[in-house]
């Protein structure tokens, strides 16, 4: 099954690292576990690989298509520095005294007319249920707004009840998928 690579494929461009930051998001649970959103960097990779490979088989598979799905070095480049006019990629970083780790993931890529987006999202294993997901998506909508974008459309596979729950929960509307019988299409007019 191939299943949403084609968002590992945007070109890069040679100052991608010279972008605005964009808004940061910051919070603290009451068990004092700090979290962050921002934009990934290019010296994000080595966190960046460690979380894909912290990923249990299932959200590899539920994600990518693949439960045994891998970043080549090169993908690992395109994700971690990817083109900032098409595509927003933000990392939600979980901070324990010295230690920082990426907990979650969420881009979504510019599609030709400007005026939809496709997104995707994955969370730790670890971290599901405490709230990352919702704030990823709705700082990833944020920024969709601020570009001028009118609707974020998100590739689910229809076997994925706990992404469609979610995702309904965030406002999106599940649409049958055109060519693929497989995957739903999740839609919000921002
Ligand atoms: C789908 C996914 C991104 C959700 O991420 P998440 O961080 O667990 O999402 P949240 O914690 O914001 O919300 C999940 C649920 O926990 C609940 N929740 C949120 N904060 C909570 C808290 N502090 N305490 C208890 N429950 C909470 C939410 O109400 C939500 O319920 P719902 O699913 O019925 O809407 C995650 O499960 C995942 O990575 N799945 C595998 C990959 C995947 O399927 N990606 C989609 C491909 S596009």
């Amino acid at each position: 099954m191939s299943f949403d690579l084609s968002m590992f494929n945007t070109p890069m461009i040679p100052n991608a690292h010279r972008v605005q930051p964009g808004p940061r998001v910051a919070w603290t649970t009451p068990y004092g576990d700090v979290f962050t959103i921002r934009k990934i960097r290019p010296e994000d990779m080595i966190a960046m690989r460690d979380f894909c490979e912290s990923l249990s088989y299932t959200t590899r598979y539920l994600r990518f298509g693949h439960g045994d799905f891998h970043l080549s070095d090169s993908e690992l480049l395109h994700v971690c520095e990817p083109d900032h006019q098409q595509c927003t990629h933000l990392i939600a970083l979980m901070t324990a005294g010295k230690h920082q780790q990426i907990v979650g993931s969420a881009r979504f890529v510019m599609q030709g007319n400007g005026i939809n987006a496709e997104f995707a999202i994955e969370v730790s294993d670890h971290w599901h249920h405490v709230g990352i997901g919702h704030r990823l998506m709705t700082a990833l909508e944020h920024d969709a707004r601020e570009r001028g974008l009118r609707r974020m459309i998100g590739q689910v596979l229809a076997s994925n009840a706990h992404m469609l729950d979610f995702i309904v929960d965030c406002g999106y509307e599940i649409h049958y998928h055109p060519e693929e019988a497989y995957l739903k299409l999740a839609i919000k007019r921002l």
